[in-house]
C-alpha cells in the first residue's frame, strides 16, 4: 500500500483528483446509463450504493425521532437494533466483495487504475474502523435503552455522533467509487470484471 497524502484520505477528501479519476471527463454521469457498455453489473453496483444511502438515511431519521421524543424506548429498540445490525453487515459484505473480487479485476484493466483502487481499499479500512465504533456505541445505547428513554438520552447522542460520522465517510466513498467504477466499466465493458 502507498503512503497516501493527507488530503487524499477519506476523512479529508472532497473529491478525487482528475489524475485518479482519469476517465471521469470522458464519461460524465448524466450519460452513463445511455452508454452501450452500461450493463447489469454497473446497474447493480449503483443499486447497492443507493440502497446503502437510503437505509443509512432511514436509520438516521429513526435515531432523530427517538432523540426528539417521537418514539418510545421499547418500540424503538425492537425496530431499530435489528435493522442497524443488518445494515452494518450489508456494508461489510459489500466492501468484502469489492476488496476480494472486483477491485483486483479493475486494477488488471489498466495500470492507471491501481492507485485509485488502492485508495478505495484504504477507504474501506477507515470505514471499517468507524463501523466498529458505531457498533460499540450502539451496544451501550441498547443496554441503556433497556432502562428506558431517559437513561438512554446520553448514549443516544454518542451513538448518533459515531453513526453520523460513519455515514458521512460512506457518502464520500460511494460517490468517489462510482466515478472510478462506472467510467471503468464503460471504457472496458463488464466482461473482464466477471
Ligand atoms: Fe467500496
Ligand atoms: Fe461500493
Amino acid at each position: 500500500m502507498h503512503n497516501f497524502p493527507e488530503a487524499l484520505l477519506l476523512p479529508n477528501r472532497l473529491a478525487l483528483p482528475a489524475e485518479i479519476a482519469y476517465l471521469r471527463d470522458k464519461y460524465p454521469m448524466p450519460q452513463w446509463r445511455a452508454h452501450a457498455n452500461y450493463g447489469e453489473l454497473a446497474a447493480f453496483w449503483l443499486q447497492i450504493h443507493d440502497a446503502l444511502r437510503e437505509q443509512g438515511r432511514v436509520l438516521q431519521q429513526a435515531t432523530l425521532d427517538f432523540r426528539e421524543g417521537r418514539s418510545d424506548a421499547t418500540r424503538f429498540q425492537r425496530y431499530f437494533m435489528p435493522r442497524l445490525g443488518q445494515y452494518l453487515q450489508h456494508l461489510e459484505g459489500h466492501h468484502h466483495i469489492e476488496d476480494a473480487h472486483y477491485f483486483p479485476r479493475f486494477r488488471g484493466l489498466d495500470p492507471r487504475m491501481v492507485y485509485g483502487f488502492d485508495l478505495l481499499e484504504n477507504d474501506h479500512e477507515i470505514i471499517h474502523d468507524a463501523l466498529l465504533g458505531t457498533a460499540d456505541s450502539a451496544r451501550t445505547f441498547r443496554q441503556d435503552l433497556a432502562r428506558g428513554h431517559n437513561a438512554a438520552r446520553h448514549s443516544a447522542d454518542t451513538y448518533a455522533d459515531t453513526a453520523d460520522r460513519l455515514l458521512a465517510l460512506l457518502e464520500q466513498h460511494l460517490g468517489d467509487e462510482e466515478e472510478l467504477v462506472i467510467p471503468g466499466v464503460l471504457e472496458h465493458s463488464e466482461r473482464p470484471l466477471r
